[in-house]
C-alpha cells in the first residue's frame, strides 16, 4: 500500500484538517462532565453528535444557516430531551466542555512533524471561530497550526464546495496541493469530490460511505500521515 499511496500524495504543500472527530474527541465532553447520565452516557453522546451533523446538513439545504455553537446547543437539547435525561445545568456544563475537548493523543506530534517538514497546516471546520480558537488554545496547538478556518466565512456547512474552496483561497494554493484529513467519512468524500487528496482517518472502523469522491488513502490515526507524505 505505502508506495502506491506515496505516489498519490506527491506535491502536497499543505495539510488541512477537519476539527471535530479528527483532531478533537467530541465524546470527551460527556466523558468529563456527564457522570449523572450513568449508563445512558454513550447513547446521549452519540445522539448529540448525530443530530448536530444532521442539523448542519438540513440547515444548509433549508438555506437557514446558524452557527455551529447554536447547532451544537440545539442538538444537545434534543439528545437530552429525547432520552429523558439531563437538565439546564447539565446542558450548560456540557456546552462549556465543548470548548475544551481533548485532542487525540497523536495530534500535536503529527502537526509538529508536518511543520518541521515545511508544510502548511490548517483546520477547516464547521466550528465557529470562537469554538475553534478555544479548542486550539486548550489543546496547545497554536504553535503547530498556521490557520483555523471556519465555515462562518462562507455561511454554509460542509460538504458544500464553497467550504473546501475557502482553504484553497486562504492558503493561496491549488486544490491538488492540499492533503485533507477527516475522520468523518462523508466529509472525506466531499473533500475528495472537490479535488483534494484525501486520507480518511477511520478511527472508529466505520463502513466506507457510498458517495462520490475517491479517497487517496484510509488510515487509522494521524500518526500514519507523515509516512504517507514521505516524512520522517
Ligand atoms: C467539523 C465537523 C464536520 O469539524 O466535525 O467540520
Amino acid at each position: 500500500m505505502a508506495s502506491d499511496n506515496k505516489a498519490r500524495f506527491k506535491g502536497i504543500t499543505a495539510c488541512v484538517f477537519d476539527a471535530y472527530g479528527t483532531l478533537f474527541d467530541v465524546h470527551s465532553a460527556i466523558r468529563h462532565g456527564g457522570e449523572e447520565l450513568g449508563d445512558r452516557a454513550a447513547e446521549v453522546s452519540e445522539l448529540w453528535r448525530q443530530k448536530q451533523l444532521e442539523y448542519t446538513w438540513l440547515r444548509s439545504l433549508m438555506g437557514a444557516h446558524a452557527d455551529f455553537w447554536q447547532v451544537t446547543a440545539e442538538s444537545l437539547e434534543f439528545a437530552l430531551s429525547a432520552t429523558g435525561t439531563g437538565n439546564a445545568d447539565l446542558h450548560r456544563r456540557l456546552m462549556e466542555l465543548y470548548l475544551t475537548l481533548d485532542a487525540y493523543p497523536e495530534v500535536k506530534t503529527t502537526l509538529e512533524a508536518l511543520k518541521n517538514a515545511g508544510l502548511a497546516t490548517a483546520i477547516l471546520s464547521n466550528g465557529s471561530p470562537k469554538m475553534l480558537d478555544a479548542a486550539v488554545q486548550s489543546a496547545g496547538l497554536q504553535p503547530v497550526l498556521d490557520l483555523a478556518l471556519s465555515v462562518e466565512e462562507v455561511g454554509i456547512y460542509k460538504p458544500d464546495s464553497r467550504v473546501y474552496q475557502l482553504a484553497v483561497d486562504r492558503l493561496d494554493t491549488q486544490r491538488e496541493n492540499i492533503c485533507f484529513l477527516s475522520s468523518n467519512g462523508w466529509d472525506a468524500r466531499g473533500a475528495a469530490h472537490f479535488g483534494f487528496h484525501v486520507a480518511w482517518v477511520n478511527r472508529f472502523q466505520r463502513e466506507p460511505d457510498r458517495l462520490p469522491g475517491e479517497l487517496g488513502a484510509t488510515i487509522s490515526t494521524l500518526a500514519e500521515l507523515p509516512p504517507l507524505l514521505g516524512i520522517g
